[in-house]
């Protein structure tokens, strides 16, 4: 694990300076306790739900993306929409476009496993796509190449130091691009480009296609239904785009980490694949609707997602109000930055916490408790909002893979394995 990694400074300094570590030149209040996140984050989420953007992010036009929106009456307008069409009652609506793209990855896989990476990468996008605007868009495609800019520009800007410039002199965005310093507004004025030409595209197709009788989506459906209302049609092409934007490198994110752990477990993965052949049987893929008979598999997925969570640090809260917890006083505007990295891995919840051990979610009360229990999907009311598409989507490849794949570390010419390292990127997304 690489020294650098903020999560895990983070923890340090809650060890050395107790449950709250304030920093005060920033304004920024990190919890490494899932007790207090939830006391602050959920019990006390009226005040705990604001999002703080920073000059350049605000430069790039990323209050588009719902995710990273002021609690605002536009963001409970638009949150209200994402409910609708993404609760736990409605998303069976996506379960034909998770199989089919889950299964052709599975014969990419096969056909050419060692671009596993670029077949995962493309998973995650070619559902949205699908599920959303009912597209079928290959990774290459300049659509997706252009989604793929947009995640990595907005990611770069939300880097605290990433434009130093903007940030010390928030002035700056008055001055021309070519000024000293200024190089930030061509990138802003690429990620503008690139977050509209996301936001348009893509709906303009769904849109026709649908007038054309050529297919039906969710998303020409619900614009259909509300022709003329201008207002209405932005907030659902605001919904396609943040899923898009939020789905790709956090669902990317699970899956490749599953391999990983996979080939650094392989008794994990054996005891996976021995209870799917149990109860699957081998002449059929496994179901959503065999999912309550697979405790050790949903094991395998509760794990992955407390040992890798995707955004270990999460998306930053703000407090719209001064506050007062345990004694301390908490002044409006400050931050909030919830270390789900560490909260995962707190020795007195999870004993042997660096360790990938599924066997610990069978114990009372079992692997099937409420989704709200994964950390890695957020808190309060800013939760993840597609967690139980994402859910779905983690969990059907996770019993796919073990339904038909043996995943192995490489070998060397002689035949030998090679090790492989638990190396990981380190940025927002793991
Ligand atoms: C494994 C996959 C995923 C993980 C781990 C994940 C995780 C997260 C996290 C940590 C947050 C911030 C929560 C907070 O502020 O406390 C978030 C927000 C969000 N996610 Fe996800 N996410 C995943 C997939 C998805 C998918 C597939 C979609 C949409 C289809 C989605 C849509 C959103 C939205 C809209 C928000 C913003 C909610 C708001 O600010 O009100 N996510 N997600």
């Amino acid at each position: 694990m690489p020294a650098d990694d903020a999560w895990v400074e983070y923890r340090k300094w809650g060890r050395e300076y107790g449950e709250l570590v304030y920093i005060q030149d920033r304004n920024i209040l990190i919890l490494n306790d899932s007790r207090v996140a939830i006391d602050l984050l959920e019990k006390r989420a009226r005040i705990y739900s604001d999002r703080r953007m920073n000059p350049m992010m605000k430069l790039c036009g990323a209050e588009l993306n719902m995710a990273l929106a002021p609690y605002s009456d536009d963001w409970r307008r638009k949150r209200k929409l994402f409910q609708q069409n993404f609760r736990q009652s409605t998303i069976n609506r996506f379960h034909s476009d998770q199989y089919n793209k889950v299964h052709e990855f599975l014969r990419q896989l096969i056909t050419t496993p060692d671009n596993f990476m670029q077949h995962t990468t493309a998973l995650s996008q070619r559902i949205i796509f699908s599920a959303l605007w009912g597209l079928d868009v290959k990774p290459e495609d300049p659509l997706a190449q252009n989604g793929v800019k947009c995640i990595l520009t907005v990611g770069q800007a939300m880097l605290p130091g990433a434009f130093p410039a903007i940030e010390r002199f928030p002035w700056l965005r008055f001055m021309p691009s070519w000024f000293p310093g200024c190089g930030f507004a061509r990138v802003a004025e690429q990620c503008i480009r690139a977050l509209k030409e996301a936001n348009t595209i893509p709906f303009d197709m769904a849109v026709d296609n649908l007038k054309t009788d050529k297919g039906t989506s969710l998303i020409a459906e619900l614009a259909s239904k509300c022709e003329g209302d201008s207002t209405e049609v932005e907030a659902i092409k605001a919904m396609a785009t943040t899923s898009y934007l939020a789905a790709g490198d956090t669902t990317l994110s699970s899956i490749s980490s599953f391999t990983l752990s996979m080939v650094l477990n392989p008794d994990v993965q054996a005891k996976g694949q021995e209870e799917i052949d149990r109860v699957v049987g081998t002449d059929r893929l496994p179901t959503f609707e065999d999912r309550f008979s697979l405790p050790y598999v949903e094991a395998i997925y509760r794990e992955l997602m407390r040992l890798h969570p995707p955004v270990p640090l999460g998306i930053e809260h703000s407090l719209i109000e001064d506050d007062f917890y345990l004694g301390y006083h908490i002044p409006k505007g400050c931050s909030i930055i919830p270390n789900i990295w560490a909260m995962n891995r707190d020795p007195d919840v999870y004993p042997r916490p660096d360790d990938f051990l599924p066997e610990r979610f069978l114990d009372f009360p079992g692997p099937f408790t409420s989704i709200n229990d994964i950390r890695a999907y957020g808190f309060g009311r800013r939760v993840c909002a597609g967690r139980y598409m994402a859910d779905n989507t983690v969990w059907l490849t996770i019993a796919c893979f073990l339904a038909t794949l043996n995943l192995r570390g490489p070998q060397d010419k002689q035949g030998n394995v090679i090790s492989i390292s638990e190396d990981y990127s380190s940025g927002f997304f793991r």
